[in-house]
């Protein structure tokens, strides 16, 4: 199988505090990792340094072989592009319509000319189910619906990974179950490597091929959803027992 990301000894200090403390990490090509662990262990933190968007205190992270942390800034754009992130609370531009919304990207990166990036992200948004929505504005929409269009915006440059902060957090249990769909299919069609952070063990069990378990800001497991389940690790156990 071949290596997507990998992560070696990430270290992320911020304040004297330490977040990530030695993480290690590999995600193989189009699998859908899961990474679990309790609030404020550093879930949205790790997919945050995985895009460069914070600076790790010391570590190496590969995305198809390349160290991003000695890239410089022209190159990190290049594979930035590759990578989509679908953010917790879908962080849509409210002033936006939905289509400007997913034509965002196309239209700051790429520079593409406007009727163009209208097709491409009416295109991005019938994959991912939606129709007709393109003129109005995010707070028009639910927030299923919402989610639905922060992945279109995530896809609108065709990348090789998607990472998803909590996708499911916040929706009724038929729209997130609808999501999870939507995260499978869309490794399916597009052959993405999919990151699924969520405290959603439902989600979690159902669609990831591989969890990793964070804790005290290490990975201290990484197993197939069937194997988690009998793991005979007494945190894990009483983590993922919960009720
Ligand atoms: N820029 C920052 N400044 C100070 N503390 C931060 C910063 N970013 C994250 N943290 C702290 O790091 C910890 C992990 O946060 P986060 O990654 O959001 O956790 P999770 O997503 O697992 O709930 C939290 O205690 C948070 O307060
Ligand atoms: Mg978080």
């Amino acid at each position: 199988m071949e290596k997507a990301i990998e992560i070696r000894n990430l270290i992320y200090e911020v304040n004297g505090r330490r977040i990530i403390d030695g993480l290690s990490l590999v995600i193989y090509k189009e699998e859908i990792l899961g990474i679990v662990g309790p609030s404020g262990e550093g879930k949205t933190t790790l997919l945050r340094l995985l895009l460069r968007l914070i600076e790790p205190t010391k570590g190496e992270i590969l995305i198809e072989g390349e160290n991003i942390l000695d890239m410089d800034d022209r190159r990190l754009n290049e594979i930035r592009k590759r990578m989509g992130m679908v953010f917790q609370y879908s962080a849509l531009f409210d002033s936006l319509r939905i289509w400007e919304n997913v034509a965002f990207p196309l239209l700051r990166h790429l520079k593409i000319p406007e009727g163009e990036a209208r097709k491409i992200a009416e295109e991005k948004l019938k994959a991912v189910g939606l129709e007709g929505v393109e003129e109005l504005f995010p707070h028009q929409l639910s927030g299923g619906m919402q989610k639905r269009v922060a992945l279109a915006r995530a896809l609108a440059l065709d990348p090789k990974i998607v990472l998803y902060d909590e996708p499911t957090a916040g929706l009724d249990p038929p729209t997130a179950f609808a999501i999870e769909r939507l995260i499978v299919d869309t490794r399916n069609r597009f052959g993405v490597t999919s990151i699924v952070v969520t405290h959603d063990l439902e989600c979690l069990f159902s669609i990831c091929d591989r969890i990793g378990v964070l804790r005290q800001g290490r990975i201290i497991k990484v197993a197939p959803p069937e194997e988690l389940k009998f793991s005979e690790d007494e945190w894990i156990k009483s983590f993922l027992r919960r009720r």
